[in-house]
């Protein structure tokens, strides 16, 4: 592919020995992410430790270094932290008080606090990143729904309006229609949390793209990813992104790279976009860990991201990040009609034998991210009607 596969190295990597080895990466949270990071962990030969929420979640089913515990809880993340020469997360909840005492105590945090903060909390994310010059959305923290009232009417309505904190997979992100439904957001809102009210981009498309960065500041960017929301939820990728101009991709990746190198970030940074109808993109988030949209690179990149991710937060040369097939389709397998997903995958096997499937041993909740298929392969439609089709098998979407 034309553009991809450059060295966007910041820096070379260098052969020096580092003085401290990462033998063990602890990682706090044991959802599906940390599940596919100690998959990265086993070629890399690093050791994975886990702090993880119950006996029973998704990394702890594979990982034999398993702590459960409350990961809010300063003593517990002290003790799990005692045998690990760094520590990265599987989500951004960890409390920024806890992470600031680890590196107090001489232990390594990627991300570290301070650039997590960016990814925690998307007013700390909004004004940062306006204040660097990023496209983003006009927005204005909103005390009370009369003040959400006020920026509705000076700006236009609909407004987004979304939780400063906390919020996933849509929960905590309203639009807000009109003056009448400006009370919804401030219902049970928790201490702490304030409400960002956002102007409502019209996009036409949403985009992500993905910068792995190690502490030393080697960096390297994944090629743009078209991503596809429903109710909140990233549903496809498609990667490259179709019809995204070289100009425009060299445009989305240098900010990337460049936010990435701003906040110093370590680890995977995910730079969410949405793009408008005369292609211009603003930022929605970001995150500081392996995401969704970057899945697709198990199977269609060189080096995937949760191997980057490790490398990353272990300062090792990071790998390269251009696809290894024109196309990558990644569909999520969502909770659907069939609770048993070993025998449904074993029909998608059957129906196509390239379809990728990881499965994230969770159990089947409605709506719930229990898998994944990776299509990958030279022709763009062929790749999404078959990853389409390996996941319906899986969702019991009858066809
Ligand atoms: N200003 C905006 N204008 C229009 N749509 C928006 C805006 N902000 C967010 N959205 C839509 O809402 C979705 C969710 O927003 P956001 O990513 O902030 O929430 P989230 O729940 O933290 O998401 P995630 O699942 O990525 O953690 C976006 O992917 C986009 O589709
Ligand atoms: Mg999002």
């Amino acid at each position: 592919m034309p553009g991809h596969g450059r060295d966007t190295s910041a820096r070379r990597p260098s052969t020096r020995v580092h003085s401290v080895t990462v033998r063990t990466i602890g990682i706090i949270g044991g959802g599906q992410l940390a599940r596919m990071m100690h998959a990265a962990s086993i070629t890399l030969g690093v050791r994975i430790a886990l702090l993880a929420e119950g006996p029973d979640v998704s990394a702890a089913q594979v990982v034999a270094d398993t702590d459960v515990g409350d990961y809010t809880d300063p003593e517990t993340v002290y003790a799990f932290a005692e045998r690990c020469d760094v520590i990265t997360f599987d989500h951004e909840h960890v409390p920024p008080p806890i992470l600031r005492e680890l590196q107090a105590r001489g232990k390594q945090v990627h991300p570290g606090p301070d650039a997590l903060l960016h990814a925690q909390d998307k007013v700390v994310m909004r004004e940062r990143l306006t204040g660097l010059g990023m496209p983003c959305p006009a927005f204005a923290v909103v005390a009370d729904a009369d003040e959400l009232r006020a920026f509705g009417e000076r700006t236009g309505w609909p407004v987004i309006a979304k939780t400063s904190r906390g919020g996933y997979d849509g929960k905590g992100v309203w639009k807000i229609d009109g003056p009448d439904d400006a009370d919804e957001p401030f219902a049970n809102l928790k201490p702490g949390v304030r409400i960002l009210a956002e102007e409502f981009i019209d996009f036409t498309r949403e985009l992500s793209v993905l910068v792995a960065r190690r502490p030393s500041g080697e960096e390297r960017v994944y090629p743009v990813s078209e991503t596809v929301q429903t109710n909140g939820i990233c549903t496809h990728t498609f990667t490259p992104a179709p019809d995204l101009g070289a100009e425009q991709r060299d445009a989305i990746e240098a900010m990337a790279l460049r936010i990435a190198a701003e906040l110093g970030v370590t680890g995977i940074l995910a730079v969410e976009l949405m793009q408008r109808a005369d292609g211009s993109v603003v930022v929605n988030e970001l995150a500081m860990r392996p995401h969704n949209t970057g899945h697709w690179s198990i199977d269609g990149a060189h080096t995937s991201q949760f191997e980057n991710h490790l490398r990353a937060v272990a300062d090792l040369p990071l790998g390269p990040t251009e696809v290894r097939q024109p196309h990558a389709a990644m569909v999520n397998v969502l909770g659907g009609a069939r609770d048993d997903l070993l025998e449904a995958a074993e029909e998608a096997y059957a129906t196509d034998p390239g379809a990728r499937v990881q499965l994230y041993g969770k159990s089947v909740v409605p709506g719930r991210k229990v898998g994944h298929v990776t299509v990958v392969g030279d022709d763009a439609d062929d790749v999404r009607a078959r990853a389409q089709a390996a996941a319906d098998h899986l969702m019991g979407v009858q066809r």
